[in-house]
């Protein structure tokens, strides 16, 4: 059985089911999600390898091979329509054309289900997927039950990782409008034990980690890699469970009677779903969606636990967020452009700007050594890697406003997200590209031989398509120094 008919059998049955990992009815063999390709804009649905069965990622591999690809549409397993497609703009505007959110990177969230590979939704900030015009689910204080599985170790406190039912017009129309299971470290509104991140209920204005608004001791900070967030309402009467989603059961973070503030009894539920942003399109968070689903109806914590020991038997696990020519931490790189204007060309830096520049033997060492890169362990995930400025220690290279920069290491898990980097197969074919971890749809690019990271054909000048493969694409060897 799947989440969704353990959901059915235990009479709350999905009223829209998410996942680009895999089939949530052991029954459902339809499409997972969509992409869409850079190379010439056209997409393609991913399905599970079988009926019930984990998404069929070679299939997203082949289609997306030699360029880039975004989730374009995450699909409604319930039958119901639910698609989760491209945020609109709201109370706050994303950073695309006309206000729309970002789409997410095809290939951010790498992962095995029982071995067999699978993507999640690697959410930037900026990014947001939505449904206004949902059917099925909850409205005004009538009872529903959310899980979703994410990534514990991708957060931040910005407003809001969000999965669940909000506002059906993208702005923010008061307390008790929204039932959405938040992860996050942000302490705006409410907080629980220790530094986060934790699992909290956003009911708009207000994050809730139990019966008060501001913290609750009982809200535990999660450390799990992979987390199963729970979130459920009905009339005066709600609750948040969180746990593992690769071992054990769920845990109870609270369970009891809305909060006091005005407007949360009785809720007034608008029906939306919403996903990486908050109900009026607040796009300032980051966080990463494997699965989920909404209910209609109040699951019993039976039902919630059958559906976690589910999770748990799909094996959730890491695998390699790297692939092309291997590097070595420790040693000193150079990385060459590989557009036609430029194979002369090196990456390098001059004071804080990441430029190219012309490097060569006969080259003068102050330049050789501004060419030349010590390679780290990922100052934010291990998995991936830093670049040490050669002559300026304890500087890295890291991105700001999507600039590249040369700044020291000020210790901040901003910074450490900044400057990690995560090598793949050079997208025309030589050497790497170097795609940042934290916004995978962007990757060090020179343009106007200065360093940015890049996606293809986004909203920014250097963002052009025109030549993006190429300006991606960096050949790597020893360093000049
Ligand atoms: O409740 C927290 C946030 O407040 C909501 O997600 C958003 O709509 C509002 O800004
Ligand atoms: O480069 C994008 C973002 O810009 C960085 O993550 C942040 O440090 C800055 O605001
Ligand atoms: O960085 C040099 C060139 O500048 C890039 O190849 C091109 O995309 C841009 O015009």
């Amino acid at each position: 059985a799947g989440p969704c008919d353990l959901f059915s059998s235990g009479g709350t049955p999905c009223i829209a089911a998410h996942s680009t990992t895999r089939a949530l009815y052991s029954a459902y063999a339809g499409s997972l999600y969509q992409v869409k390709r850079g190379s010439d804009n056209t997409t393609t649905n991913i399905a599970p390898l079988s009926a019930g069965g984990v998404a069929n990622a070679a299939a997203q591999d082949t289609f997306c091979a030699s360029t880039t690809c975004l989730i374009t549409i995450i699909y409604d397993q319930s039958g119901r329509g639910n698609h989760l497609t491209q945020a609109p703009p709201g109370g706050f505007s994303g950073p695309e054309s006309n206000g729309y959110d970002n789409l997410a990177s095809a290939i951010g969230a790498p992962v095995t289900l029982n071995g067999q590979k699978a993507y999640g939704v690697f959410i930037s900030p900026g990014t947001g997927y939505r449904n206004n015009a949902a059917s099925g689910t909850a409205t005004g204080d009538a009872a529903e039950g959310m899980y979703a599985v994410l990534d514990g170790t991708h957060y931040n406190g910005g407003c809001c990782f969000d999965y669940g039912n909000a506002e059906t017009n993208s702005h923010d129309t008061g307390n008790g409008h929204m039932e959405a299971i938040y992860f996050g470290d942000s302490t705006s509104w409410g907080s629980g034990s220790g530094s986060g991140p934790w699992v909290m209920a956003d009911l708009e204005n207000g994050l809730f980690s139990g019966l008060s608004a501001g913290n609750n001791a009982g809200d535990p900070s999660i450390s799990y890699r992979f987390v199963t967030a729970a979130v459920k309402g009905e009339p005066n009467q709600w609750a948040i469970r969180g746990a593992n989603a690769a071992s054990g059961a769920l845990s109870t973070y609270y369970s009891g009677v809305r909060p006091s503030v005005s407007g949360y009894n009785p809720m007034s539920k608008e029906g939306a779903i919403i996903l990486g942003i908050g109900g009026d399109n607040s796009v300032s968070a980051q966080g990463t969606f494997y699965e989920g689903v909404m209910t209609s109806g109040y699951p019993s914590d039976a039902t919630e636990n059958a559906v976690q020991a589910n999770i748990v038997a799909a094996k959730y696990a890491t695998t390699a967020l790297t692939s092309g020519p291997a590097l070595t931490v420790g040693s000193s790189i150079s990385l060459r452009a590989t557009t036609a204007c430029c194979t002369t060309r090196y990456l390098a830096h001059t004071g804080s700007t990441v430029n190219t520049q012309v490097v060569s033997s006969s080259s003068t060492t102050a330049l050789k050594q501004q060419a030349s890169w010590t390679v780290r362990a990922g100052l934010g995930n291990s998995a991936c890697f830093s670049f040490e400025s050669v002559d300026t220690a304890g500087s890295y290279i890291r991105h700001y406003n999507f600039a590249l920069l040369v700044n020291a290491n000020d210790g901040s898990k901003q910074f450490h997200e900044d400057a990690t980097f995560c090598p793949q197969a050079g997208l025309n074919g030589q050497g790497n590209s170097i795609r940042s971890w934290s916004y995978p749809t962007r990757y060090f690019r020179h343009y106007s031989n200065v360093g940015y990271i890049a996606s293809n054909g986004g909203v920014h000048t250097f963002d052009a398509a025109t030549s993006f493969n190429d300006d991606v694409s960096w050949v790597i060897s020893t360093g000049f120094a």
